[in-house]
């Protein structure tokens, strides 16, 4: 019998320090756009954070409610990023600088599948994703529209890449 053949999906994972407000914010930007575009069942999408200070909370309610207010559901539950995590993922995508440098110590080297989430912006926007946690909404609001200027750039670059392309 002929089994028809289905590629393994491609692993992204967003990470920011806390896993409670902009990678969970992400990883729903994105998971909403696959399904738009029709190829949620060949990605695999989810976030991590550098610190340890919420694993298994929800995210922040304020990055839900604002979430919420774009039609986005943020349901993910904190973890922490791994040196194995990251190795087995064809795509990780960091927020901010910091973000980076830990995931660095954390994986103890300097990953080629390891990006800066504002490699895929042009310079109108900042080098780094804001953390919003010790700010007011307007900084949750700004999060996702750096996000969602982002993300379909993301996924372009990712139905484009050799990694995607010669899935198994
Ligand atoms: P995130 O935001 O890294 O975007 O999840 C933060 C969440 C919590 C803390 C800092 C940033 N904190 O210090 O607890």
């Amino acid at each position: 019998m002929l089994v028809p053949h289905s590629p393994r999906p491609f692993r992204l994972t967003f990470v920011c320090l806390g896993n409670i407000c902009r990678s969970p914010a992400a990883q729903a930007v994105m998971q909403a756009l696959v399904q738009a575009r029709k190829v949620a069942d060949r990605f695999e999408i989810d976030s991590a954070g550098t610190a340890s200070y919420h694993l298994g909370k929800l995210p922040d309610s304020r990055m839900i409610s604002a979430g919420v207010k774009r039609g986005l559901k943020l349901t993910s539950l904190a973890k922490a990023i791994t040196a194995e995590h990251v190795a087995g993922r064809e795509l990780v995508l960091a927020m901010d600088r910091e973000n980076l440098i830990n995931i660095r110590r954390i994986t103890k080297q300097d990953s080629p599948n390891v990006r800066s989430l504002s490699d895929y912006l042009d310079e109108t926007w900042p080098r780094d994703v804001p953390d919003p946690y010790y700010g007011g909404d307007a900084g949750f609001e700004y999060v996702l529209d750096m996000l969602e200027a982002a993300c379909p750039r993301i996924l372009d670059d990712c139905l484009r890449s050799p990694s995607f392309l010669e899935m198994p």
